[in-house]
């Protein structure tokens, strides 16, 4: 396995993802828990720097352990990692004068083994994003690429199998960079066998070692990710597994229903349908900060939970479908190298006193994955399809205080989109597609009378991973439809617009 030293880089689950494209397993760990034993323990046949956030040239920013570089593998660094590798071996790296974001084209120099495919039409566009840049190589080291702000684009010393790039191959913007990781893991002697069904195996082999024969209960959130870690437990432990789907009131139309029937149903694993609709909207009553919005909910939501859990017999373990992406935006610099943009209900709400152990089988995946292992343990496809539901559910598409009144009209417009988006045929073109309420009223004409109502958002977006996103080109003709349908079937909207930001640098969720 490939291991990837995290310096805290806002991309680096991109890295994660070429590789496992690549069917490469590797796993993502951040700087200050790879140490010397570590590595040992690891074991790994190659490794990655990831980019960061830090200057090398503050000396106290991170560096990786020198035994990464006599481990004896393949090491590739990464804009920040590039410039430890060349500080910690030898070079020197100066504070730049020319920051340089974005697009870059790389000339080559040098023919390198790292470099197959490369060039072949004359300069590779990448995508940069560094203020320091490398001054002087380490020993060993020679250019093979340039770009007209950084003379050591890439660098190597083949004979140790060393390599390292001041862009960064991971992003879409570097058309190539997949292949520059491809021969960069067959160079370290992968052969790219892994695949979802061995994924799935040692999924189920490390719940039922962590398990034991305690009981588990799982929280559904009614989306695809807790709905995919639920089955997989269950397919590891059988009737050890208890779920609980906590109705919170801020679902979409429907969606309570098509849960809980297709785990009573469908496979018939043992369901508590925990209707707490009043308890969450009387506490989110008046709260209009988004970060308190979602601890509320994530607080609530564990309480719910530790209530059914003593009622089912002492349920040790707690089992989520928390992803990577998920993990990623809510590390912090205290507990991780990344910045907190948003605390996501499953991972930054958990209060303190929780005194269940957590199982979250799913911690490394991202989407695209967990819908893959869905189908392969044979979850129906109009399931696995769902689009992603956030777990603090219509409360964050409702900016602003929450009422039941707002909620009830949000719903009612949403379900008109998304009527509007299978009729036309784009469900499945679209990553997520929701309707915004907007805590603004607006006035307007109908009939002959004046109308002061709300305001609704349309937000349909592409996406591969939930990390980057941009919005979906909808036709006017579809827009225009859907406005006046949302106009005429739901009271309390007056006027429609149409999200068109893209991520970065705005969010998928408004909140
Ligand atoms: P953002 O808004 O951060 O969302 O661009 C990225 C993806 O994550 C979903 N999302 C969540 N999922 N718990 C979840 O399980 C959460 O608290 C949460 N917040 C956002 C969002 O719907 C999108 O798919």
């Amino acid at each position: 396995r490939l291991l990837i030293v995290d310096f805290g880089s806002q991309v680096t689950q991109l890295i994660a993802r070429r590789l496992r494209e690549a069917n490469i397993y590797c796993e993502i760990h951040p700087f200050q828990n790879v140490t010397a034993a570590f590595l040992t323990e690891f074991g790994p046949k190659a490794v990655i720097l990831s980019g960061g956030p830090a200057s090398v040239t503050d000396p106290d920013s991170p560096r990786a352990p020198q035994e990464v570089f006599t481990l004896g593998v393949p090491v590739l660094g990464i804009c920040y990692g590039q410039q430890v590798m060349m500080e910690q071996l030898g070079g020197k790296v100066e504070a730049g004068h020319h920051a340089e974001f974005g697009r870059a084209f790389v000339t080559q120099s040098n023919d390198l083994d790292l470099l197959d495919g490369w060039f072949a039409t004359g300069p590779e566009q990448v995508w940069m994003s560094h203020g320091d840049r490398v001054t002087a190589l380490a020993p060993g080291f020679e250019v093979y690429g340039t770009s007209p702000n950084a003379p050591f684009a890439i660098v190597a010393d083949p004979s140790r199998h060393f390599y390292a790039v001041q862009f960064h191959p991971e992003v879409h913007h570097t058309p190539n960079g997949a292949g520059l990781f491809r021969k960069f893991t067959q160079l370290a002697g992968f052969t790219g066998d892994w695949t979802m069904a061995a994924y799935k195996e040692e999924a189920i082999r490390l719940i039922r070692e962590q398990v034991g024969d305690e009981q588990v209960i799982c929280g559904l959130s009614g989306g695809v990710d807790s709905s995919v870690a639920a089955v997989l437990i269950h397919e590891a432990i059988g009737d050890q597994l208890t779920c609980v789907f906590v109705d919170h009131g801020l679902m979409r139309a429907n969606e309570a229903d098509e849960v809980v029937t297709l785990f009573r149903d469908h496979y018939n694993i043992p369901l508590i349908h925990a209707d707490e609709a009043d308890l969450f909207i009387d506490a989110l009553e008046g709260q209009d900060d988004p970060e308190k919005k979602r601890k509320i909910i994530g607080r609530l939501f564990i309480e719910v939970f530790e209530k059914h859990a003593k009622s089912i017999g002492g349920a040790k373990f707690l089992a989520q479908g928390t992803l990577y992406p998920d993990v990623i935006e809510s590390v912090s610099f205290s507990g991780g190298p990344s910045v907190t943009i948003k605390s996501h209900h499953n991972v930054g709400g958990l209060p303190e006193r929780m005194d269940m152990k957590l199982v979250e089988p799913l911690r490394e995946l991202f989407k695209d994955e967990v819908r893959a292992l869905g189908r392969e343990l044979g979850l129906p496809e109009a399931f696995v399809g769902r689009h992603p539901f956030p777990g603090p559910g219509l409360a964050i598409r409702c900016p602003g205080g929450i009422t039941r009144e707002k909620l009830d009209i949000l719903r009612k417009a949403d379900a008109v989109y998304l009527d509007q988006i299978r009729k036309h045929g784009l469900y499945d073109e679209i990553w997520q597609a929701f309707a915004v309420l907007l805590p603004v009223r607006t006035v307007g004409v109908m009939g002959d009378g004046r109308t002061y109502d709300f305001v609704c958002a349309l937000r349909a977006v592409t996406s591969v991973d939930g990390m980057t996103a941009d919005y979906y080109p909808f036709s006017h003709e579809f827009l225009g439809e859907t406005a006046s349908r949302i106009i005429n079937e739901v009271r309390g909207i007056n006027r429609v617009t149409y999200d068109i930001t893209s991520k970065p640098p705005g969010t998928i969720e408004w909140e």
